[in-house]
């Protein structure tokens, strides 16, 4: 089986040849094609920082075995660790965090063992990174949650919660705030919830949920979050069992699956052959059992495990009245203890099934929609529109462009409504949301929505607009805060 290979930039190729060693050591039966990806492919020009043919490598293989890499700052450029996970839609990031017996925690310590994983959707949300300046002084980011895309990670979630005999699952959100974005993460959960009744699956609100796992984290075992809750979350959870230099991530999609550890570069610490390869191996651990090499990914658990716990370890961690080893010296220890036992958590030594490795020549994109229930009307419009004017002036202008089709609703800034009622005591930016709904509901269509612009826009300068629809007669939309 062969599968690719970026080495990645900083301390990313001195912790992969430490991982190769160690695999080549265990005879893994695995070839490898090693692909140009990372900061100097940005420099060699290639904009998304991998080259052509890395490309074409990695969709054929649909594998990818890679190390940290650097984003050149300052030059407009986006991540290529989020680009490849994007592009090949790799939509679960899993990532494992459990008690390692010999790196020091409060938790190892007080004798409290931890076993979370936590899956991170990872395409969605504000990673997207589709942000406008709307005026010299407001940004906007725009948030997509969709429902093909919570259904996806949240049946991987379920289905690997069901294999790994979870006792819970618990959907991480702030649906009391993001009523309608996190609303429709969090009915996704419950949804697919009905299938797996034999799990425990409840919610926890994002803020009380980090409370509760730096208390308790013994009381979680699966977490599934949006991108950006789920990218915090998740290092909250390293730091629980000792840092970075512990976590692994695996990010899964249907076609090609990327692995690689949760930390950066470490340019700090690059060159020096000091780095902790201990998250990349995890990662390829994770990897080996994917691909079904279950003997060959016990042998180098059990082995690294042993390792932590005899108390060797890199700069990074471990008894500091003790020496530490170099990456070379960590994983030379690791393959002079193949075949040793760690006194706690061992990992069970099964045979081999590897994966039929499947090609998939893919003539499209697929598209994922969801089945149309109820019909959908559009029954307004928000304007967001440029003005350092007050609210009621503003009222005023709005209400002579409302015509005979729309109402004036409210006027809000930064979501507060500032008018027909609000607060003097509100600050306001110079950009306002104009809130327009037609008379007595009557359905609207686009070219009304157009007449509006046209019309408003004699007036203001029109940032952007949003269309209220209304679906099988309910709001899709949120109301402005003292609406
Ligand atoms: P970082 O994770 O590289 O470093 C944070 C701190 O942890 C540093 O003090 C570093 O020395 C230490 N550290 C990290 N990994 C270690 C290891 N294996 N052994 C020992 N110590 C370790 O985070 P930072 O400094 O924010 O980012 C550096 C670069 O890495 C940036 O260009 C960033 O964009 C990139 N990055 C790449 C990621 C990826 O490829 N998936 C993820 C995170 C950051």
């Amino acid at each position: 089986m062969k599968i690719a290979v970026a080495k990645g930039d900083g301390i990313g190729p001195e912790i992969m040849e430490a991982v190769l060693k160690i695999f080549s050591a265990s005879q893994v039966p695995l070839e490898y094609e090693v692909v140009e990806m990372g900061k100097w492919v940005f420099d060699k020009g290639f904009s998304n920082g991998m080259t052509p043919e890395a490309q074409h490598s990695i969709e054929s293989l649909g594998i990818l075995f890679k190390g940290p890499m650097e984003t050149p700052k300052g030059k407009g450029v986006k991540s290529v660790n989020v680009t490849a996970r994007k592009t090949w839609n790799t939509y679960a990031n899993n990532r494992v965090f459990q008690t390692l017996h010999g790196v020091d925690t409060v938790f190892s310590k007080a004798g409290i063992p931890i076993d979370i994983t936590v899956v991170r959707e990872n395409i969605e949300d504000t990673y997207g990174g589709i942000e406008h300046m709307l005026t010299h002084d407001v940004a906007l980011s725009r948030r997509f949650i969709t429902r093909p895309g919570s259904l996806q990670v949240i049946k991987y979630a379920f289905e690997m919660a069901r294999k790994k005999n979870a006792r819970r699952i618990t959907c991480g959100h702030k649906a009391n705030i993001m009523k309608i974005t996190d609303g429709l993460f969090l009915e996704c959960f419950y949804e697919v919830a009905k299938e797996y009744p034999e799990l425990k699956s409840d919610d926890v609100i994002v803020d009380d949920l980090c409370m509760k796992l730096v208390t308790r984290p013994d009381n979680f075992d699966v977490v599934v979050l949006t991108n950006l809750q789920g990218d915090i979350v998740s290092d909250l959870c390293a730091g629980l069992v000792g840092g970075l230099g512990f976590a692994p991530s695996a990010n899964i999609g249907d076609h090609i699956c990327i692995f690689e550890a949760v930390h950066g570069t470490a340019p700090d610490i690059a060159g020096k052959n000091i780095a902790n390869p201990t998250a990349l191996l995890l990662s390829g651990i994770s990897m080996l059992r994917h691909l079904g090499f279950m003997e060959n990914a016990a042998i180098i658990e059990n082995a690294l495990l042993y390792t932590l716990e005899s108390g060797i370890h890199t700069g990074d961690f471990g008894d500091k009245s003790k020496a530490s080893v170099n990456t070379t010296q960590f994983a030379e220890a690791i393959i002079a203890n193949f075949g040793k036992q760690p006194s706690m958590n061992p990992k069970p030594v099964l045979p081999n099934m590897p994966a039929t490795p499947t090609v998939f020549k893919l003539e499209k994109n697929s598209m994922m929609v969801s089945q149309e229930m109820e019909a959908e009307t559009i029954i307004g419009v928000d304007m967001f529109i440029e003005s350092a004017e007050q609210p009621t002036e503003i009222a005023r202008k709005c209400q002579r462009h409302a015509g005979v089709k729309f109402n004036l609703i409210n006027v809000s800034n930064r979501g507060t409504q500032v008018w027909p009622t609000g607060s003097v005591f509100t600050n306001l930016v110079n950009q306002y949301n104009v809130r327009f709904e037609s008379l007595d509901g009557t359905p609207l269509n686009q070219q009304d929505i157009i007449g509006l612009y046209v019309s408003l826009s004699g007036n203001f300068k029109i940032c952007s607009l949003e269309l209220l629809n209304t679906w099988g007669g309910k709001k899709a939309y949120s109301l402005a805060q003292g609406q």
